[in-house]
């Protein structure tokens, strides 16, 4: 089957069950972050050149990553390819030994600490949900909103309409509209990572950086993660980073994979499956 049809069929199962909506737009996610951003190229993100050796093993070689603005991107590769020390230089945990990395084309990551980095706008779901269990799904996301960093001046605060219609809309669109009055510790795992999402969503990110995002899930919380991720994308632009073949074919657009720190090969699903250097790399042909 081809990868359209593939997608194709998946979507509309999906639109049919309605389990998160498509329809509303996402008003209200339009970060003044963008407007700083030279996106003119249509690229969010450049990684330049980039090297990075921890006691002189090189995790990343050379590598070049573009990102367009709005795009759904996978990346994969085997175990240890350098998927997630891409994310920490992203998001500036760790720091390459050269090379660009910029957000747009004027802001240079590689001057800012990870917290500048995500108020510029780049949200990071790591593999573990770290919500608070024992406060609801509506608090959790309360906590996470935009602009108030102060616990419990955030508990405290009276919600305005606006931000009330946000948390709701957050809700509905991580497929929570009827768990948010309940504790966020009853939640499947699932439930908990799309939580987690939401959380991130709160805080209106340009570039969301998904590790791993359907490990440990039921194959019906896998459809609904990829429906939740495909309908990110446009409004926000998204790298999702798995294992999971399966899951990444059915909400694929663009793929790179990533080979020993550098990019391998790069393209819609089937380009993937029939490049050479990639059956050559991992199918030993
Ligand atoms: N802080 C670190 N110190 C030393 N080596 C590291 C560090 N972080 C990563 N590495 C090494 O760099 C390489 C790339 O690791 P990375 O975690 O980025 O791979 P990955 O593609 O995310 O793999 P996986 O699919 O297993 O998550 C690995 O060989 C890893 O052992
Ligand atoms: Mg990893």
């Amino acid at each position: 089957m081809s990868l359209p049809l593939i997608k194709s069929v998946a979507s509309n199962r999906m639109q049919k069950k309605g389990v998160f909506r498509r329809d509303r737009v996402f008003d209200f996610l339009v970060p003044e972050a963008a407007e700083r951003l030279d996106i003119s190229q249509q690229v969010l993100l450049y990684l330049e050149d980039v090297n990075v050796a921890f006691d002189g093993f090189k995790a990343i070689n050379n590598l070049n990553f573009y990102l367009d603005v709005g795009e759904l991107r996978c990346l994969i590769g085997a175990n240890g390819a350098g998927k997630t020390t891409m994310m920490d230089i992203i998001t500036g945990k760790t720091r390459p030994d050269s090379g660009v990395v910029t957000f747009g084309r004027n802001v240079d990551l590689l001057e800012l600490n990870e917290s500048q980095i995500a108020r510029a706008g780049i949200g990071r779901k790591f593999q573990k949900p770290t919500v608070f269990e024992n406060l609801t799904v509506f608090e959790n996301l309360e906590l996470s909103m935009a602009g108030d960093k102060s616990f419990f001046r955030n508990l405290r605060a009276k919600l305005s309409t606006e931000q009330h219609d946000k948390i709701a809309h957050v809700a509905e669109m991580i497929g929570l509209p009827e768990q948010i009055a309940g504790v966020a510790g009853s939640l499947s795992h699932g439930q908990k990572q799309w939580l987690e999402i939401g959380m991130l969503l709160m805080q209106e990110p340009l570039l969301l950086l998904v590790d791993e995002p359907v490990a440990g899930m039921t194959h019906q919380e896998m459809e609904k993660t990829g429906e939740l991720l495909t309908n990110l994308a446009g409004k926000h632009t998204v790298v999702v980073v798995e294992h999971d073949m399966e899951f990444v074919r059915s909400i694929a657009n663009r793929v790179t994979v990533l080979h020993q720190g550098s990019v391998l090969a790069e393209g819609n699903m089937d380009d993937i499956q029939q490049n050479d250097d990639v059956r050559r790399v991992y199918l030993g042909e």
